[in-house]
């Protein structure tokens, strides 16, 4: 289950607001022409993609086990959050308008706090589309969103992970136990990073 930062921010009402509204309505081509929000029609794409280990396996709060029921069910959750302001799924389409890949935001705007997962399909990673997909959707978030700060953890064995967000310039936190949605726990690196950092290291 996603769990916000461990930093605490407080946003304004004005703020949260802004926040909610953004979620809700924000156009998600602007974060790639090959992105959509996540709807029915994606579901047997998701299932499909998510079933297998390779991208599915390192990845905490994803339901289980993965087939088209519990699909259907998070993709509805996912839809009555984003109505609320407070999470995002995207879905990443290759030409063939076949689902390529994921990703979640989950947004706290009362905190302006955000936190991103996704995945894309095997025979798409290590080709450092990984790296560079991250740097740009950490940037989206940031100014399209508006949220102040974004937290991230990663499997203790995620390699490549692990150099993705160290090379975006976030801050190792320590660790923390990633609960999954069955209770159980796993062992994550945890960092964060602020907007101010960002837009410092981007020259924003
Ligand atoms: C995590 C994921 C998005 C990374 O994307 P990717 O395109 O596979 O990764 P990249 O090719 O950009 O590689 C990232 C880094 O790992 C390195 N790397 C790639 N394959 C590696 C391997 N087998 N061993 C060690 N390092 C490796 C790359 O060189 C790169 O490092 P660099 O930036 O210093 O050059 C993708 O692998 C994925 O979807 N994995 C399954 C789900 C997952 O783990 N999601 C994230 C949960 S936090």
């Amino acid at each position: 289950m996603s769990a916000p930062p461990k930093t605490v921010i407080h946003a304004s009402e004005d703020e949260a607001d802004a926040i909610r509204t953004a979620v809700r309505t924000v156009d998600v081509a602007t974060l790639g022409p090959d992105r959509e929000r996540a709807e029915m029609r994606h579901v047997p794409g998701l299932a499909a993609l998510l079933s297998d280990p390779r991208v599915s396996g390192p990845i905490y709060d994803l339901p289980r086990p993965i087939d088209e029921a519990a699909v259907t069910r998070w993709v509805a959750e996912n839809q009555a959050q984003a109505l609320a302001g407070e999470a995002l799924l995207i879905v990443t389409l290759d030409p063939n308008g076949e689902v390529a890949g994921y990703s979640r935001i989950t947004v706290w705007p009362d905190r302006s706090s955000a936190e991103l997962a996704g995945a894309m399909r095997a025979d798409l990673q290590g080709q450092g589309r990984g790296s560079s997909g991250m740097a740009h959707a950490f940037g989206w978030i940031f100014e399209t969103l508006g949220v102040r700060l974004m937290c991230l953890t990663a499997a203790l064995d995620n390699v490549r992970s692990q150099k993705g967000i160290d090379a975006a310039g976030f801050r190792r936190m320590g660790e923390r136990e990633a609960v999954r949605p069955d209770g159980a726990t796993r062992r994550s690196v945890y960092w964060e990073m602020t907007r101010d950092e960002w837009r410092r290291r981007h020259r924003l």
